[in-house]
């Protein structure tokens, strides 16, 4: 494949990546609570999939935004996370990771988390690589694509602020 072939740009859906784990004692705290920071593990890796699918590079994670834990998951739980890229800017790329947590027993599904991270593409030398431009289909894709747009302003904002504070 030519490296011109790397930079067609691909649908959202080619990126949609979904997976899950079920919550395991070693997974949990005393309480039998899901640790806030094993689901930050699946979060990211959940989102390295989708990233990886869409730009078919290696890729870094840049960033990780506002995290919050909604409804507690409990042992033997089964935790659903569905990914997909949101935006594609130059060498980076905004995922979405949407946590579910489903009751098999009592037949429920809840919202638990919702995540936006940033992946950079990297090659074996770890320079950053072009990644092709993602293409929304339908309503909701174009919703995520152009909130993404305005998250990334407001993450160089931010950025530049906390480098101020530094001086
Ligand atoms: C992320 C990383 C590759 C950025 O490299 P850099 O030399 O600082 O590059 P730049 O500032 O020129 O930014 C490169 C791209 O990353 C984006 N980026 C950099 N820092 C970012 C951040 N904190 N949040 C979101 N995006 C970020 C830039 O917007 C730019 O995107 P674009 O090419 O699409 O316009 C680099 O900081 C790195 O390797 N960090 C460690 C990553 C890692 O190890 N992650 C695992 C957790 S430890």
């Amino acid at each position: 494949m030519s490296d011109l072939d790397l930079l067609v740009p691909r649908p959202v859906r080619d990126s949609q990546s979904e997976m899950a784990e079920i919550v395991l004692p070693n997974d949990a705290n005393p309480l039998g609570a899901l640790l806030g920071g094993r689901l930050m593990h699946w979060i990211d890796l959940a989102g390295a999939m989708a990233a990886h699918r869409h730009s078919r590079h290696y890729v870094v994670t840049a960033s990780i935004d506002h995290l919050d834990f909604l409804v507690p998951v409990r042992v033997g739980d089964l935790v659903i996370l569905r990914s997909s890229v949101n935006r594609v800017f130059h060498s980076s790329m905004e995922v979405g990771v949407k946590v579910w947590v489903e009751n098999y027993i009592a037949g429920n599904c809840q919202h638990v988390s919702s995540a936006y991270l940033t992946y950079v593409a990297v090659d074996r030398d770890g320079h950053r690589l072009p990644v092709p431009a993602v293409v929304p289909e339908s309503d909701e894709e174009q919703r995520r694509y152009d909130d993404a747009g305005r998250r990334r302003e407001i993450r160089r904002v931010e950025h530049e602020r906390r480098q101020k504070s530094m001086r």
